[in-house]
């Protein structure tokens, strides 16, 4: 792990895919939308509409037909009615062509050519006018006028009429056929691209996948090595501290405590020899500045590390910790004790938690009172700290390690360190040791 590499974040490479992958998504949508709506109005204005207009073109068609049949029989030598008695089903034709005509016009497809329309009606309104001339010699006793006016013009505009009604109804044919091709191109394009399109987001959510999958590999990997790492500088932090700690106390209580004895006694054997003098005051003050100095100098060296620990195990420490504590802080502590037979360092790192638990309760949590309790349970030993004042609320601009070096101990023993809130409200610390493991 010689080399410091910038560390690039996933995140950028992971939003690419993702805005690439969605925006596949939304473009394929708009493009299917659009195609579909193209279809639909191929579907709607052309093919329906030609349907329509085929069929009203049929019922002119029809029409038509019966006019000429009509014409026929007319002209037929053996009728025997005059021609004027045709006038009614004339009549009657007109009224069903004009509606057919007029309905035909509304349903006919927008690209048909104007002029045919014109076309139509035009030829229409003189076939009609001609018919009523027709009609009016055949009613002024003209029989044989009548009869050529049916057979030179009449006739003759019936079957350009059906001619030009049959020409529109080819185009209809023709327009379906090509909206059909047209339809079956567009469906086919679309699907050509849908599988395209299908093809391009499934591989940029595989591309995106396997970089998630990846990074989150590496990520894996090197948080695992940095906690791994941090594991292990805590706990060379944890007991280079502690030697360093046993080493001063030790120091002071042996060193410094020997001198200030050794000082002490040769004192008290200098007070004996002097005769009575103020002399001998000044000494007895002098001792009694050794004295204290010394009685502080263990004290310090009991705080620095309860040489007691080893000594005289945990539960004596406690119990002259927990005072201790209760006269520097005026906390009220109330302890509940059991035996509990670990030395060592263990002891030192139950002994540690308990401290930091107790100084946190003093720094943080505002409460005048707290619980210290000592379970010796079935399958573990339990301590447990708390308090009912503000509550556990971890900083997180501001990191302590006091935390942080209780849990590392907590591991150490081999056990669990749980910050609990208790019904009353505030802090509960506890360290669980499975039997055994400290
Ligand atoms: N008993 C408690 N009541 C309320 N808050 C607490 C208690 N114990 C810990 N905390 C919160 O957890 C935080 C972290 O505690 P930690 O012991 O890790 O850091 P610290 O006490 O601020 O600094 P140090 O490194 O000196 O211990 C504290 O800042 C405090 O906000
Ligand atoms: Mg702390």
């Amino acid at each position: 792990m010689g080399v410091v590499r910038k560390d690039r974040s996933p995140t950028l490479g992971l939003t690419i895919g993702l805005v690439i992958t969605l925006a596949a998504v939304v473009l394929y949508s708009a493009y299917t939308g659009r195609q579909i709506t193209a279809l639909r109005a191929l579907q709607n204005d052309l093919i329906d509409r030609d349907r329509k207009d085929s069929l009203e073109l049929l019922r002119i068609q029809n029409d038509l037909n019966s006019l000429a049949l009509a014409m026929r029989d007319m002209l037929a030598n053996d009728e025997p009615y005059p021609l004027a008695a045709w006038s009614s089903q004339f009549q009657r034709i007109r009224t069903d062509l004009d509606d057919a005509l007029s309905t035909e016009e509304q349903v006919s497809p927008h690209d048909r050519a104007v002029e045919q329309r014109q076309y139509l009606s035009t030829s229409l309104a003189q076939f009609w006018d001609a018919v009523e001339r027709m009609f009016a010699m055949a009613r002024a006793g003209k029989e044989q006028e009548a009869r050529a006016q049916i057979r030179m013009s009449l006739q003759a505009r019936q079957a350009a009429l059906s001619t030009a009604v049959a020409r529109l109804l080819v185009q209809n044919n023709e327009s379906e056929e090509e909206a059909t091709v047209r339809i079956a191109r567009i469906y086919d394009r679309v699907e050509r691209q849908v599988y395209g399109f299908l093809g391009a987001t499934l591989i940029a959510i595989l591309i995106t996948g396997m970089y998630v999958i990846r990074s989150n590999r590496v990520l894996f990997v090197r948080v695992a090595a940095l906690s791994r790492q941090r594991s292990d500088l805590a706990r060379e932090l944890i007991s280079t501290q502690e030697s360093t700690l046993r080493y001063l106390s030790r120091e002071l209580h042996d060193e410094f405590g020997q001198v200030l004895t050794a000082i002490g006694s040769m004192l008290a054997r200098a007070n004996k020899r002097l005769p009575d003098s103020d002399l001998r005051v000044e000494l007895q003050e002098v001792r009694d500045i050794a004295q204290n100095t010394l009685e502080k100098v263990r004290t310090l060296s009991q705080a620095l590390h309860p040489v007691m620990l080893e000594e005289a195990g945990l539960e004596h420490t406690l119990e002259w910790y927990l005072p201790t504590f209760e006269r520097q802080t005026g906390i009220k502590i109330r302890y509940e004790k059991a035996p509990i037979p670990i030395d060592g360092n263990g002891a030192i790192h139950i002994y540690r938690v308990l401290q930091e638990a107790l100084n946190n309760v003093a720094r943080h949590s505002g409460a005048t009172e707290a619980w210290v309790r000592v379970r010796s349970l079935p399958q573990e030993w339990r301590f447990e700290v708390e308090d009912h004042g503000s509550g556990f609320r971890p900083q997180t601009d501001k990191q302590g390690m006091g935390v942080v070096a209780m849990r590392e101990r907590a591991e150490l023993l081999g056990g669990t360190l749980q910050f609990l809130k208790p019904s009353e409200g505030g802090t509960l610390v506890r360290l669980s040791v499975p039997r055994g493991a400290a």
